[in-house]
């Protein structure tokens, strides 16, 4: 793996993205820095000096020695870079401000976004401990404070218990929270596997305020965390009619919004889905072409309510023998 590149984040807008490539164009590897773990390398390489900072999940650390910068990521491989290039790059990065970012999601963000599995620890700790299940075998190797969040997981828990909110704390959503968010929608199945659908993170305060106009004035839709989920037939390259891929997009990114939605219910946060929407309005707000399917409002909710109840079951479903 060779260090390439400091790209704006889509988490944080003071952050980074630092990109790593391998020999095949998919092997890629990023590391997502926020805010203040960016600023502390920052005046790290800014002193010419040797230091440490420790990330957001408090168990990966960044080490900078003289000749060799270390990534020590939990559940991933060491990462390295030259640290004459890396600290030239992150300070000509540091320089510029970053605007925030609309999101296409394109690469795989495998850290902190994708949790990478140690199988052969897993399987030691599954012999060891036989009543344990594979599920907390899984979680037991995520740092301590993440696995505490991660612990309800269990997606039948989340199917049973997720309920909309339409009230949201004020209480900022965690980075690796947006970025698990993000990275289900990544992982969603789409048409073809060509990812037909794009989606937008929204940061700025005036794009949320405007968006809730769109949305038939519904105050929730400024949330903690918004995301515009768009329909991208042209990404669609199946030979079919243009109303099937418009199809096929529509599924794909509602597909990945559902994704989100679930992955947001499994870190402890709430959502709702907003369908009423004027399109073109959302359109012109984020300044796309690409037609809006839905959007998504996440956030922490104090007042956990019990599921709504649904038709009976043999209603839903019509048996064809
Ligand atoms: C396609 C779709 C469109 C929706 N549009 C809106 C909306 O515009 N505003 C809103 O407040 N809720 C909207 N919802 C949320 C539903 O009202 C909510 O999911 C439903 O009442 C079931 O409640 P539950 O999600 O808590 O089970 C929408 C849900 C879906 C699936």
């Amino acid at each position: 793996m060779q260090f390439q590149t400091v790209e704006p984040s889509y988490t944080s807008k003071d952050g980074c993205r630092l990109v790593w490539k391998g020999v095949d164009e998919d092997d890629i590897d990023v590391v997502i820095l926020n805010k203040n773990e960016l600023e502390r390398l920052v005046e790290i390489f800014k002193k010419n000096s040797m230091g440490e900072v420790e990330l957001e999940d408090q168990s990966s650390y960044i080490r900078v020695n003289s000749d060799v910068t270390q990534f020590t990521l939990t559940n991933h491989r060491l990462l390295e870079a030259k640290t004459s290039e890396i600290q030239e790059q992150v300070l000509e990065y540091a320089k510029v401000p970053h605007e925030p970012q609309y999101v296409h999601i394109a690469t795989k963000e495998f850290y902190p976004s994708v949790w990478i599995r140690d199988d052969e620890k897993q399987s030691k700790d599954v012999k060891t401990n036989p009543k344990q299940s594979l599920i907390q075998a899984i979680l037991s190797s995520e740092p301590e404070k993440i696995r505490q969040d991660l612990l309800p997981t269990d997606l039948f828990r989340v199917f049973a218990t997720r309920r909309s909110t339409r009230k949201f704390e004020k209480t900022k959503v965690e980075d690796w929270k947006v970025d698990k968010i993000l990275s289900a929608a990544d992982v969603a199945p789409t048409a073809g596997n060509f990812q037909g659908f794009q989606v937008f993170l929204i940061k700025n305060e005036k794009t949320k305020e405007a968006l809730v106009e769109a949305a038939n004035k519904q105050p929730y839709v400024n949330a903690p965390v918004v995301l515009v989920f768009c329909m991208d037939p042209s990404r669609v390259k199946l030979k079919f009619p243009p109303q099937i891929l418009e199809k096929f997009s529509l599924q794909d990114a509602t597909i990945a919004a559902s994704f989100s939605l679930l992955a947001a219910s499994g870190v402890g946060l709430s959502t709702i889905w907003i369908g009423m929407f004027d399109e073109e309005k959302v359109k012109t707000i984020l300044g796309t072409d690409l037609r809006p399917s839905s959007i998504l409002c996440i956030g922490y909710t104090d007042k956990k309510k019990p599921p709504k109840s649904r038709r009976k079951l043999k209603e839903l479903i019509k048996v064809i023998e």
